[in-house]
C-alpha cells in the first residue's frame, strides 16, 4: 500500500502507523480536520478496505452520527444499540464481526462490505464514537488488528482531544 513500507501485520508495521497519526495530527485543535485525516490515512495504510470513518455520539439526539470517512456514502444515523457500531458504543468495547452475514444485526451500509472492526473511542470515562472499519473480504480482520489498532486509537484520540474541545 501507500504510505507504510513495513510488512503488514508486523510489529513494525502499527508502530510506524501509530507515529504516523500522531505526527499527522499534532498541534491541530480542529476535531473535523484530525478525524478526515486519519480516516483517509487508515483508509490508504490498511490493505483491503472498503470504509473507513467515524461514527461520533451527538448527545441531544442520544444516538451514533457519522462522521469524517472515506468511501462510498453511509448512513447518517445509529442508535445506541444497533448494528455493529451501536453494539460497541452501548457495551463500550471493540467488535470483530469475522462475517457480516453471520451478524444478525449488521447494517449494510455498502453491499460490499464482508467483514467488519469497530473500536470506541474513549474520552475519560465515556464514549464518544466509534472507529469503523469495513472490508470486502471475509474474515479481513485478526485479534491482533483489534488489539493493536485499540491501542494507536487510545493514543492518538489522547493527543486529539487534548487540543480540541469535546
Ligand atoms: N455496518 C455498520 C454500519 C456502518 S457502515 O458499515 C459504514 C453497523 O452494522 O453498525
Amino acid at each position: 500500500m501507500w504510505i507504510i513500507n513495513a510488512k503488514y501485520g508486523s510489529v513494525d508495521f502499527y508502530q510506524t502507523l501509530e507515529r504516523e497519526l500522531l505526527s499527522l495530527t499534532f498541534g491541530e485543535k480542529n476535531l473535523i480536520a484530525n478525524l478526515s485525516n486519519i480516516s483517509s490515512w487508515l483508509f490508504h495504510s490498511l490493505p483491503d478496505l472498503n470504509w473507513c470513518g467515524f461514527y461520533l455520539w451527538d448527545e441531544e439526539d442520544k444516538e451514533l452520527v457519522l462522521g469524517p470517512f472515506q468511501g462510498k456514502p453511509a448512513c447518517i444515523r445509529i442508535k445506541p444499540g444497533r448494528g455493529v457500531c451501536g453494539k460497541s458504543y452501548l457495551e463500550k468495547r471493540s467488535i470483530l464481526v469475522h462475517d457480516v452475514d453471520q451478524f444478525p444485526d449488521h447494517i449494510a451500509c455498502d453491499s460490499e462490505s464482508r467483514s467488519e472492526l469497530v473500536i470506541p473511542l474513549k474520552k475519560e470515562n465515556h464514549i464518544f464514537g466509534v472507529l469503523d472499519l469495513d472490508s470486502p473480504k471475509v474474515g479481513r480482520f485478526t485479534d491482533v488488528d483489534e488489539r493493536e489498532l485499540s491501542h494507536i486509537m487510545e493514543k492518538v484520540m489522547s493527543q486529539v482531544l487534548h487540543l480540541s474541545r469535546l
